[in-house]
């Protein structure tokens, strides 16, 4: 038992951008009954991200299938702000927006926060963690990409991690770092170690038989 390494735990959130998209709701509610904790979904508006994705009415869509279920949004969009009611309106739980596309971030994690949702900030692999430093105090969520926003099946870039670990010495428990892009049962203990508190993963669970195996793996292998 001396030997035994620690096991370290994160949340696991399933990016539905790998599901099946003409079978969404039974994907969700297959994820779920998975082990999964949340669901993510990616945003994107061929303007700040060179890919075009979903948007609120597919939200609501996964609302309706899981009505229980904790709802990350990842908006990799121009104008975030923009869209912070019609999200929220399709019951989304967490509007997470990019530092790059705002010029006052501080006013609108306030903004979402005050209308109940929790707010997440997300920074780019180009984008160094200093860059939301002022903004540690407030946000509840900071979501370190670790592959160029856009795509989902992309190789997992290392330097993410050395940003989630002065990010985690940062913040409080009542907040979380949350890793995107890449992350798979092989590199989910490092990540983990680094201080992730919850993991994004997309085509590594979708595109296996067995969602539980995998999720259980992410979480705790
Ligand atoms: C990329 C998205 C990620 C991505 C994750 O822009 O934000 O959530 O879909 O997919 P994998 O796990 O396949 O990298
Ligand atoms: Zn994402």
């Amino acid at each position: 038992m001396l030997f035994r390494r620690p096991v370290v735990s994160a949340l696991i959130g399933p990016s539905i951008l790998s599901a099946n998209f003409a079978d969404l709701g039974k994907d969700v509610c297959a994820v779920l009954k998975s082990g999964a904790d949340y669901i993510h979904v990616d945003v994107m508006d061929g303007h700040f991200v060179p890919n075009l994705s979903m948007g609120p009415a597919v939200c609501a869509a996964v609302r309706r299938a899981a009505p229980r279920a904790w709802i990350d949004v990842h908006l990799m969009i121009t104008n975030p702000a923009d869209f912070v009611d019609p999200f929220l309106a399709a019951g989304a739980n967490n509007l997470t927006f990019h530092i790059e596309t705002v010029r006052k971030p501080a006013a609108l994690v306030r903004q979402i926060q005050s209308k109940g949702a929790t707010a997440g900030i997300a920074i780019k692999p180009a984008t160094p963690w200093t860059a939301i430093k002022s903004l540690l105090s407030l946000a509840d969520v900071f979501l370190v990409m670790s592959v160029h926003p856009g795509f989902s099946g992309q190789k997992f870039l290392r330097s993410a991690l050395p940003k989630v670990r002065a990010i985690r010495e940062r913040i409080s428990d009542n907040q979380r770092v949350e890793l995107d892009g890449g992350v798979t049962p092989q590199n989910a203990q490092m990540c983990r170690r680094a201080g992730c508190d919850a993991l994004v993963s997309g085509s590594e669970i979708f595109e296996s038989k067995n969602y539980a195996r995998v999720i259980t793996a992410l979480r705790s292998g």
